[in-house]
């Protein structure tokens, strides 16, 4: 059996239990889902001001509106107990809750995100919160942005904010999501806000995020209930040399220190990666970093969180004709992998997700195994997992979608492998509870296991809703032979 198929057929074994306690959560995102961007004295994000920049954003969709989920939070928190979830993990808007970015807090804000975490509590969800999901406040943008030293403290001033103000309810703090997007898509590439297109800057916005993480660490600990455990999540990359040549290795290398070592390394183990800035000598001479900043960097977290959608394969260009560069963010005008420029990002055999991403579970378990390699006695998060279809919606209603189902099925399994083979993972966020805005993609890409009528903002569990439903209440992998005939209804899928 391949790699991929011991993974697929233990998904689909009888017994495929999860450990007790293991946690079934769904995840969102701030500007992704609330809409009300200027309510209650919110003030622009950089995604506000991305989004509103014509050409940015596929149909010029905007965050504005979204799931509305800012008024309808208490109809959403119904659909996730419905669901059975133990956990949700939401983000909380920067600009909402510091309007300037700055020290003065607006309580509005505030008051939202703790009207939030009561009904949570009341459904019987643990609330689990995202400081950082990229939406900066403009102001700190104006003021240099991600790439500026000062934002690192902003962060933690807002951390400490945030701790004071909820730190008695909430069971999980996560500093930053994926800074890595942050920094090279939103600096580098430029396909994410604030679409800047600077390498440098992408470098110095990394290690800023960095320090940021490291300065909030302590903030929370202080402002939280002791013994809150803290985590960072990162979308680490499960990256693959395309064949065993010495330079498609080093095209590995490469890559591996800008997607995760540059972040993984400082933050368990105190120390950057020398070779990642021996690689981007040429675009940064790292004056950013200033002694004892890797200390600070090395806070420590109680857990990772670890994002995984689709593995990544990389040859070294042999320089005849283009260059590939299929890495799964999207062309921009500028690139998100500094001192990576002889590297060919390989398109990968299918079948693929509507965002064209490989579907492929051996990656998950790869990136899990290598983390526990890498970092052993670290508990791990599975902290986004999920897929966009073109879903359908029948005259009925329903949303018979499979391929969901079956992708979620085939990363559960890899998953639970991982766990077999004795990986810490304690828990698994599905990505997303809602269909919602998706960055660059705006509205064409369907997420949710809850589907969203943006039209008239009505909610309607897909058939993958209700199978999450059956894995959450039964803490194991249902057989395939209990899988519900197409045709028949799913449980109490609808409204
Ligand atoms: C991740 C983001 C999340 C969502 C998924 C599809 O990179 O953290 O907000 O967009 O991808």
């Amino acid at each position: 059996m391949t790699a991929q198929e011991t993974v697929v057929a233990d998904a689909g074994a009888e017994g495929a239990r999860f450990p007790d306690g293991f946690v079934w959560g769904v995840a969102t995102a701030a500007y992704q889902i609330e809409g009300a961007v200027a309510e209650d004295g919110r003030t622009r994000s950089i995604w506000d001001t991305f989004s509103h920049t014509a050409g940015k954003v596929a149909g010029g969709d905007t965050g504005d509106v979204a799931t509305d989920h800012y008024h309808r939070y208490a109809e959403d928190v119904a659909l996730m107990a419905e669901l059975g979830v133990g956990a949700y993990r939401f983000s909380v808007s920067w600009p909402r809750v510091l309007p300037d970015g700055g020290s003065r807090v607006n309580q509005k804000g505030l008051d939202f995100y703790s009207r939030l975490v009561d009904e949570l509590l009341g459904a019987g969800i643990q609330p689990v919160v995202t400081l950082y999901h990229w939406d900066l406040p403009q102001a700190l943008e104006d003021a240099g942005g991600w790439p500026n030293r000062d934002t690192a403290a902003r962060f933690a001033d807002y951390a400490d904010v945030m701790g004071r103000a909820l730190g008695d309810r909430v069971t999980m703090w996560t500093t930053l999501n994926e800074p890595w997007c942050s920094a090279f898509l939103g600096y580098g590439s430029g396909v994410h806000a604030p679409g800047r297109t600077d390498a440098a800057a992408a470098l110095a916005a990394a290690h800023h995020l960095n320090l940021a993480h490291g300065l909030a660490v302590p903030a929370l600990r202080a402002a939280v209930a002791a013994g809150t455990p803290i985590s960072v999540v990162l979308n680490l990359a499960a990256v693959r040399a395309a064949s065993d040549a010495p330079a498609d290795a080093e095209a590995a290398r490469r890559v591996d220190g800008i997607a995760n070592r540059i972040f993984l390394e400082p933050m368990l183990r105190g120390r950057y990666p020398r070779d990642v800035i021996a690689d981007t000598s040429a675009v940064s001479d790292w004056g950013f970093l200033r002694d004892g900043d890797e200390e600070v960097i090395a806070a420590g977290v109680d857990l990772l969180g670890v994002n995984y959608y689709t593995p990544m394969l990389v040859a070294a260009y042999d320089g005849v004709g283009p260059r590939s560069l299929a890495d799964g963010h999207g062309d921009g005008p500028g690139t998100a992998w500094p001192g990576c420029d002889d590297v060919d990002f390989r398109p990968q055999p299918g079948p693929y997700t509507a965002m064209d991403w490989s579907i492929d579970a051996t990656g998950l378990y790869d990136l899990l195994a290598r983390v526990d390699r890498d970092h052993p006695g670290l508990p791990l998060l599975v902290t986004e997992n999920g897929a966009a279809f073109d879903d359908v919606v029948e005259p009925s209603g329903r949303i018979r979608d499979r391929e969901r189902e079956r992708y979620l099925r085939e990363h559960l399994g890899a998953v639970h492998a991982a766990i077999a083979d004795g990986v810490d993972v304690r828990g698994y966020f599905l990505w997303s509870l809602l269909d919602n805005f998706e960055w660059a993609y705006g509205y064409s890409k369907r997420f949710g296991i809850v589907h969203v009528d943006f039209a008239t903002q009505q909610r309607r569990l897909k058939d993958s809703a209700a199978w999450y439903r059956d894995v959450v209440t039964s803490n194991a992998l249902p057989g395939r032979a209990t899988e519900p005939p197409d045709g028949g209804q799913v449980g109490a899928a609808g409204e």
